[in-house]
């Protein structure tokens, strides 16, 4: 069991956004809105100077890894940063998982960790003994900092996180960014999410069952099915590199592409359109200039200043 957060960041793993109670997004938000400023201005901050952050990634990345560095180097820190150790690092010779994690953790005061295992930030957490370990993505299981920050984005717009109506589409049983969001938007009154996924891609039935004590999930696998008026879409990718078997990729990977004539028919005035990106070909570029769609927009720098917060809360030094 992770370790809540309880108001208190200093020193503490960021594994999954079950540690998170609302009064500590208030304190994120607050410091977010604050660097959000920072970030805006040329003058360089001190807020991390003399922190080193090392940046480990098993696993592919641009807006996670680019933003975790932009952040770090905005607050005047600096990065180790590992890209693919499979191949760069020891990892290659053979060092264990958990030796690496004690010889990054020896130069850096903090790890960011991405990992193609469920679990692997957990597991990171307890092979350090002195740094903390930020996950950026445990294989399917969670990705905490982008549902900080998708939760922020919402924050931001509605001025609320509690009585939304919610419609995710694509892939709901293997998309890391879902689970964790679902997570956070559980910690609030009143939500409702339509959930529209292939029969296949449904959430597991015990992450379901956990959910819907906590938050009103309605399964839909056909267009018709979508409700008018969502506050939020939230649209994900089919995760290719985590099916088995290719052949039902190929059969589910067009199913639900998000168009401007799906946009007129369902979303409301003040829909706010979202995706964690990167998409593939689930969002028609067309959407792309209508206003209410943010992930091109806000929703990726809101990355970098709740990372920025992130990192400084962690740190001791907000
Ligand atoms: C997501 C991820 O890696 O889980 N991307 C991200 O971090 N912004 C979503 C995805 O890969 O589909």
């Amino acid at each position: 069991m992770v370790g809540k957060i309880n108001g208190n960041f200093i020193g503490k793993d960021i594994i999954s956004l079950d540690q998170f109670s609302p009064k500590d997004l208030k304190i994120l938000f607050h410091h977010t809105l604050k660097m959000k400023k920072i970030a805006s201005t040329a003058s360089a901050s001190k807020i991390l100077s003399g922190n080193i952050v090392t940046l480990l990634f098993y696993e592919p990345s641009s807006r996670t890894f680019g933003s975790f560095s932009a952040a770090i180097k905005q607050l005047g820190g600096q990065t180790i940063e590992i890209i693919n150790p499979q191949k760069f690092s020891s990892v290659a010779k053979g060092e264990t998982f958990e030796d690496t994690i004690r010889v990054f953790e020896a130069y850096s005061d903090t790890i960011v960790l991405r990992h193609p295992q469920v679990g692997s930030a957990q597991k990171a957490a307890d092979a350090a003994f002195f740094v903390p370990i930020i996950s950026a993505g445990d294989g399917i299981g969670e990705h905490p900092t982008q549902a900080l920050l998708d939760l922020y984005t919402i924050y931001e717009k509605f001025k609320r996180l509690d009585n939304l109506k919610f419609l995710f589409a694509g892939d709901i049983l293997y998309g890391r960014t879902v689970h964790s969001l679902l997570r956070g938007l559980s910690l609030f009154k009143n939500n409702a999410v339509f959930l529209l996924s292939p029969k296949q891609l449904k959430l597991s039935r015990k992450d379901l069952e956990y959910f819907s004590k906590k938050i009103n999930l309605i399964e839909i696998d056909k267009e018709k099915g979508v409700p008018k008026n969502a506050d939020v879409w939230y649209w994900t990718r089919i995760q290719k590199e985590r099916f088995g078997n290719k052949s039902l990729y190929l059969k589910v990977k067009n199913k639900y592409i998000l168009t401007p004539k799906l946009v007129n028919k369902y979303a409301g005035r003040n829909t706010l359109i979202m995706h964690p990106l990167p998409r593939i070909n689930e969002i028609e570029k067309d959407v792309d200039d209508d206003p209410r769609a943010v992930y091109l927009r806000s929703q990726i720098r809101n990355g970098m200043y709740v990372r920025m917060a992130l990192l400084g809360l962690v740190l001791g030094k907000i």
